[in-house]
């Protein structure tokens, strides 16, 4: 049987998970792609670090030259990270008429026009299920199965990170810090955790999704983002109390040619399916015109969820090699969309204010907020101190421009002691009929 030979650029959490899973399915694999699917040299930064690997027939080098100019290397697997030096490496390899398998979101999300040019151009593959998701089947699917829709939106639990967070946070009453050291331990966090929490994992994931779903790209710094650090556990309690579980979520959709894009927390009612995506689990909930809602759901990080997208990437540029040749459609940025500025977004919002107990104060903060068309749905309020009181309130649909303006008035009354939160609130209830 040929031998596909294979360069893998990192060896950590998930390039040892390839390495693993390919070896120890190595006879399927094979059969499947009818070539055999051989790691031979593996770029890594530090050569002398131990590695506990079966696999005896890998060379490690720190050297890129090695794996680039090998002739014998047909693919290159980078799952390094970061920006640079890994853009500079995949073109390098795509140049080099190398197909390329990348997990690799916060290089897709902001390089992806410049990386599939290189890729036609040298008539080869590049390919990117692992970017999102972790083992997700979530990027082939919007590009195939579902690609005869119009898709409307697009919502997703997309960081485990941070799911796994806030679901210790809910269920356990951990302490934040605490659940972000065992999410690094389990090797779900980014080397640099703040991508995670601050949402900005979330956001490059949105922006591939996004760019897949309406054909037209959506770059990282396009995205609008909150992560989840200010989120406490009283925010948490409040929304248990309402009928609400509180979510990081990426939400992209289309109306009228234009797309939003956004992460952040978000209030989505309990009863909605991704409410019971927990742990490090993710979800992407799909809405299209023809197929109506889909949801995928899975582990959306960890070594060898992650593994699983990269091989099923690996073996489909294989099988493409066997057969001589490549997905030149494969980028489907054909369209050019504007993006919706975040302001004129539109969405209900819970709001926590301290402010002190005392007649005139609730009529007042209701005045403002009338005067900025901001309409108030409920309001519960509770005494914390002898003279300060917390009020939670939840507002119907309001403009995000007219929302901040009313918040910032209400700053500047005399008595408002603290706007402690702001979360908004995802109804999730807009469902598809099919055939509409
Ligand atoms: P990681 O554990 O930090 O591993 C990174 C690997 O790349 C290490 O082997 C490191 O070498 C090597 N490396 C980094 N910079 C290098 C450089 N300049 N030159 C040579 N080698 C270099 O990262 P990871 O968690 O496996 O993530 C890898 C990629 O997959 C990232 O793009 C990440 O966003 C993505 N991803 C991760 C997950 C997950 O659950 N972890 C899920 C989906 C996607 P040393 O070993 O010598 O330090
Ligand atoms: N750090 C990412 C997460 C890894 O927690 O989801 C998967 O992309």
């Amino acid at each position: 049987m040929n031998k596909i030979k294979i360069g893998l650029l990192g060896c950590g959490t998930v390039g040892s998970g390839v390495i693993q899973a390919l070896e120890k399915n190595k006879a399927t694999i094979a059969a499947k792609v009818g070539a055999e699917l051989e790691i031979t040299k593996v770029l890594v930064r530090d050569i002398n670090k131990k590695r506990d690997l079966k696999n005896g027939t890998i060379s490690f080098t720190c050297n890129i030259d090695e794996i680039i100019n090998d002739p014998e290397i047909k693919i290159v697997v980078e799952v390094m990270g970061g920006i640079s030096p890994a853009k500079e490496y995949v073109l390098q390899a795509l140049k080099h008429g190398k197909s390329v398998v990348t997990a690799n979101k916060d290089l897709m999300a902001l390089h992806g026009k410049d990386l599939f040019e290189a890729a036609n151009l040298g008539n080869v593959d590049l390919r990117f299920e692992a970017s999102v998701g972790g083992g997700i089947p979530i990027i082939g699917p919007l590009k195939t199965s579902l690609a005869g829709n119009q898709i409307l939106k697009v919502v997703g639990i997309i960081n485990g990170t941070t799911n796994y967070i806030l679901t210790k946070m809910a269920k356990e009453k951990s302490e934040f810090n605490k659940v972000l050291a065992e999410a690094q331990r389990l090797g779900y966090a980014e080397s640099d955790p703040t991508a995670d929490i601050e949402g900005l994992d979330a956001a490059r994931k949105i922006a591939i999704l996004a760019s897949i779903a309406f054909n037209s790209r959506v770059t990282f710094p396009k995205v609008y983002v909150e992560g989840i650090t200010k989120i406490t556990t009283r925010d948490i309690c409040y929304a248990n109390e309402l009928g609400y579980t509180i979510k990081l979520l990426g939400i992209a959709q289309q109306n009228n040619g234009t797309i939003e894009v956004r992460v952040h927390p978000a209030f989505i009612p309990n009863e909605h399916p991704l409410a019971k995506v927990d742990d490090v689990f993710n979800a992407i909930y799909v809405q299209g015109d023809a197929v109506g809602d889909a949801m995928f759901y899975g582990r959306g990080a960890g070594q060898l969820p992650t593994a699983s997208a990269v091989i099923g990437d690996l073996m489909e540029v294989a099988r493409n090699l066997t057969q001589g040749i490549f997905d030149k459609s494969y980028c489907t940025c054909f369209e050019h969309k504007e993006i919706k500025p975040f302001r004129e977004i539109k969405t209900k919002y819970y709001l926590r204010l301290t402010v002190p107990d005392r007649p005139g104060v609730l009529a007042s903060i209701a005045s403002v907020f009338a005067q900025h068309e901001v309409s108030i749905a409920s309001v519960v309020q509770k005494r914390k101190t002898k003279q300060a009181a917390e009020l939670v309130l939840i507002t119907h649909l309001v403009k995000e421009a007219y929302l901040q303006d009313a918040l910032s008035a209400i700053q500047d009354l005399p008595f408002v002691t603290q706007i402690n939160n702001v979360i908004r609130v995802e109804d999730l209830d807009d469902e598809v009929r099919v055939g509409e």
